[in-house]
């Protein structure tokens, strides 16, 4: 794996797609060249298991099913397009990856955090992320500044216990991954975020 892949992590409405844009304007102006994708989807195929995965019709969906949809998914987008240009030496940035599985289905769903690693093995060993922004703040603050959540979105409308659970695992991952992820304070404003992210990928001499 010759290029640098850098994925971005974070509770729903924490500000995570509009901090993506903003990065997204600072590379072009800088003539940083990258490619960006997202989990799930980012591949034809993935874009497809997306669909199913967050249809609020699919409510009797097993957390079994959930998580091996959400390992489908990424087992698509890492051969079809993330391996192949991290081995071509490109930046690849991936709005959520591999520790949303184990926040959300991992920690909130408790399927357990070794359950997840034995779906996600290809990942463990072909493409781990070389660092990770999270974006911290609480399912509480998220939610108030995004306004409530989506009610056709299965996964955002799994409720408070849920969404706190997903937070607490963020913070263990956090914890345990030191070196890898970069735990940045996303309560003040976007441009103060903005900065944090620059700041810290430059420090991380992705940038
Ligand atoms: P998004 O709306 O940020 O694109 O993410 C889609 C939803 O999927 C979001 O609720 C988080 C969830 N998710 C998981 O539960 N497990 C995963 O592995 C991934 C990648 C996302």
């Amino acid at each position: 794996m010759k290029g640098k892949f850098v994925t971005f992590e974070g509770c729903e409405g924490v500000g995570k797609s509009r901090q993506i844009k903003l990065l997204e304007e600072y590379l072009s102006e800088n003539g940083v060249k990258y490619f960006l994708t997202r989990e799930p989807g980012g591949t034809d195929v993935s874009e497809q298991i997306r669909k199913i995965l967050l249809d609020g019709k699919n409510a009797e969906m097993t957390d079994r099913c959930e998580a091996l949809l959400y390992a489908a998914s990424r087992a698509q987008v890492v051969s079809e397009t993330i391996l192949p240009r991290l081995n071509a030496g490109e930046l690849v940035f991936c709005d959520r990856f591999v520790d949303s599985s184990f926040a959300y289905q991992g920690k909130a769903r408790n399927l357990g955090y070794k359950f997840i690693e034995e779906i996600n093995s290809f990942v463990l060993e072909c493409c781990m992320p070389d660092v990770t922004i999270f974006l911290d703040l609480s399912p509480e603050q998220a939610f108030l500044r995004k306004g409530g959540a989506d009610m056709t979105d299965r996964l955002e409308t799994s409720g408070t216990d849920f969404h706190r659970a997903v937070y607490k695992g963020y913070l263990e991952l956090a914890e345990k991954y030191k070196d890898r992820i970069v735990k940045i304070d996303a309560s003040g404003s976007k441009a103060e975020t903005h900065a944090k992210i620059i700041a810290a990928l430059k420090e991380k001499g992705v940038i």
